[in-house]
């Protein structure tokens, strides 16, 4: 079995506003992308990153590592997928979940069996859901108990994958996550529970919490 990481670093960071792309902005002494890529090199045979068209911050990468991002996330996977065609297993990840653990991906790993295209990081609901209609007056409490909030790594059987993300440029950019386009093909998606600390860095409060969680480790 052949094991490659792909991490979605191809973002601008718009929302974090830094002066370099955000996978390249550093967090507790080291680039976010450097937390990331560091996990799935240990627990994968090979890593390939997208990073944006020619950002000159990549130098820590091999060759064999890098390709150009795409117009959106899911383009950008593509990009990594097509570069890496001996996987069996691609672990999917974003740069901007700096707190990966070698554990949670090794958990969703050992969830692929018969059955099982795809085990996606996710965290269950904390908060009440409600739905809303556009002026704010609330039509219903949702019940929590079987809704997820899902996140990356997400690790999927390399032939489903690659068939999911064999899209237009439109169909690749309306999706959020690469399990929504394998779960459009009629593959089958599993949770994993994540740990509480696998937060997304979005905005520059979550790079501060984001570096008092590494610190604390
Ligand atoms: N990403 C990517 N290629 C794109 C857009 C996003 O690889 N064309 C990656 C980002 O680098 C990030 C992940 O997808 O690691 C999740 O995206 P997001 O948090 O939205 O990052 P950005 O798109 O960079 O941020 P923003 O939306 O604020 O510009
Ligand atoms: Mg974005």
């Amino acid at each position: 079995m052949s094991v490659v990481g792909i991490i979605a670093a191809g973002g601008s960071g718009e929302r974090l506003g830094a002066e370099m792309p955000k996978a390249f902005v550093v967090l507790a002494g080291r680039p976010l992308l450097d937390w990331s890529l560091s996990v799935l090199r240990d627990v994968a045979d090979r890593v390939v990153v997208a990073v944006p068209p020619g950002s000159p911050q990549s130098s820590v990468l091999g060759p064999r590592e890098i390709v150009d991002g795409g117009e959106s996330r899911s383009a950008s996977v593509r990009n990594a997928v097509l570069a890496a065609p001996e996987a069996s297993v691609y672990v999917v990840h974003d740069a901007a979940r700096p707190l990966i653990t070698p554990d949670l991906v090794r958990r969703c790993l050992d969830a692929l069996g018969p059955g099982v295209d795809g085990a996606i990081a996710a965290a269950p609901m904390t908060d009440t859901v409600k739905e809303a209609a556009p002026d704010g007056r609330v039509m219903h409490t949702l019940d929590r108990t079987s809704l997820w909030r899902i996140q990356t790594p997400q690790v999927f059987r390399a032939g489903i994958l690659r068939e999911a993300l064999d899209r237009d440029p439109a169909a690749l950019a309306a999706a959020t996550d690469d399990a929504s386009l394998v779960e459009e093909i009629g593959g089958t998606v599993h949770v994993v529970e994540a740990p509480l600390q696998n937060m997304k860095v979005t905005s520059e409060s979550d790079l501060r919490v984001a570096e008092a969680l590494l610190a604390g480790r």
